[in-house]
């Protein structure tokens, strides 16, 4: 398989031009840099309004953002970004898992969630844990980070083993609670995340609990086993190591991720389309 590489440019501020043309008074560049200009090479001219989602706007500056960028949009040479963002790669008609991993999530979350699998697969470890660790933070790396574990297990349920989508969602209160019995303590990541005297919440505590007496609870608690932050750099990985594990274990629609028509299609067209106004 071809070596991962980020096609992805960063986002570009207004070139100066466009702004000292403008009657208004100048974008402020936080402000700016919610709007794509056209690419260079582009047939449509038009600059496309990006308005942030409101989980990620509230509670924060950009919220104050929105009635800015509503009026943005009513310019005549500017609409609301929908469908393919150019500042993305193109996905395919019928996207694959695959194409998810290669196109969309970052460095980051790629390398994480392949190199979590690995360490599961170099313990002989059966192959529903190996395939959990390889999804287990899909919903960080291309949905959203809050309630992670909830949104991932929903989002691969229709295609994987129920016991892989189950320990998805439990990784997430499992990861704060040690298990001496297996080795596992609470993660050093965490102390520097959320500070020494953080607790978790009562909700995530009842959820431990409840998942402790589950028959599969060796599965999820395997998920947090492997669940490591701190990586050896010089170690490459690529999701084609994974290719047969995948290919045994997630049942990937005929229609493409998204295009499906399961109760989950959404959350994968979102991810196709992050930037879309609706
Ligand atoms: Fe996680
Ligand atoms: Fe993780």
């Amino acid at each position: 398989m071809p070596e991962r590489t980020d096609t992805r440019t960063p986002a570009r501020a207004p070139s100066p031009d466009v702004i000292d043309s403008r009657s208004e008074p100048q974008l402020e560049p936080a402000l700016a840099s919610w709007i794509r200009e056209p690419l260079d090479d582009a047939v449509d001219r038009r600059r496309r309004v990006i308005v942030p989602p409101a989980a990620a706007a509230m509670g924060t500056p950009l919220n104050g953002y929105q009635k800015q960028l509503m009026a943005e949009a009513r310019r005549p040479d500017t609409v609301m970004m929908m469908g393919d963002n150019p500042e993305l790669p193109k996905m395919p008609e019928r996207p694959t898992l695959e194409d998810f991993f290669r196109l969309r999530f970052g460095p980051i979350a790629y390398t994480h969630l392949l190199q979590s699998a690995r360490l599961a697969r170099e313990q002989g470890l059966d192959e529903k844990v190996v395939t959990a660790c390889l999804l287990h933070d899909i919903a960080i790396a291309g949905l959203l980070s809050a309630n992670h574990g909830y949104w991932g297990a929903q989002m691969v349920a229709p295609y994987v083993d129920e016991e892989v989508a189950w320990a998805i969602e439990k990784h997430e209160a499992l990861r704060y609670f040690p298990d001496e019995s297996v080795g596992y303590t609470y993660p050093l990541a965490y102390i520097d995340y959320f500070g020494p005297d953080y607790r978790p919440p009562e909700y995530l505590r009842c959820e431990h609990e409840a998942a402790r007496r589950h028959r599969w609870y060796m599965t999820s608690r395997l998920i947090t086993i492997n669940d490591v932050y701190s990586f050896d750099p010089s170690v490459t990985v690529d999701f084609g190591e994974y290719e047969d594990v995948v290919g045994r274990n997630f049942r990937q629609p005929r229609d493409g991720l998204g295009f499906d028509g399961s109760p989950v299609a959404h959350m994968w067209r979102t991810m196709i389309w992050p930037n879309n106004f609706l």
